[in-house]
């Protein structure tokens, strides 16, 4: 069988996806990435699927602290949004741009964002370059209600 790569390309953009950030921490410092692959998975318990770049430097801390925390971005926060893809000078630098408090599984949690949930990892897929992540909703923090960020009124695309 041949894959027609640019229908394949065309056809997988078509997904609806949002614009979070990921916040990760592992012994006491944060890192933050910008993740759109992240959909729901279940209602009861609460699961949320993500999928991570194996050789990004949050894949690690989420495999061996098995917790993260999605935080959802204003349809006004695409800059903040480019601030968590860009390479950083260190580790955690990304935060600098954005003020947050750490929740109860010690994930962070922007405070001028929609809100945040923090995960629990119950299991992994690991195949081809991103792992998928299933994880439990252990917390949820709303700041302020309001329309969501999502990918297609950025401009940019991520796979396909
Ligand atoms: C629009 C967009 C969407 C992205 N979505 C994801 C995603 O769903 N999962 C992922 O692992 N990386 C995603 N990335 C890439 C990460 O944000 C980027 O690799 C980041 O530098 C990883 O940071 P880290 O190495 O500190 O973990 C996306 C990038 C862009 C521009």
């Amino acid at each position: 069988m041949t894959l027609d790569l640019e229908a394949k390309k065309l056809l997988l953009r078509k997904i609806p996806h949002g614009l979070f950030i990921c916040g990760v921490s592992e012994n006491g410092e944060v890192n933050g990435f910008t993740a759109s692959w992240v959909t729901q998975g279940s209602f009861d318990p609460p699961l949320v699927v993500m999928a991570v770049r194996a050789e990004g430097s949050s894949h690690g801390i989420i495999e061996r602290t098995l917790k993260f925390s999605l935080n959802i971005l204003r349809a006004d926060q695409k800059e903040l949004a480019a601030v968590f893809f860009k390479p950083q000078k260190a580790l955690g630098g990304r935060f600098e741009a954005a003020p947050f408090k750490l929740g109860e599984l010690g994930m962070p949690l922007l405070e001028d964002a929609i809100g945040g949930v923090e995960c629990a990892v119950l299991g992994q897929v690991s195949k081809g370059d991103h792992t998928v992540f299933v994880a439990e909703v252990m917390s949820a923090h709303l700041n302020k209600d309001g329309e969501s960020l999502n990918l297609s009124s950025t401009g940019w695309s991520y796979g396909g």
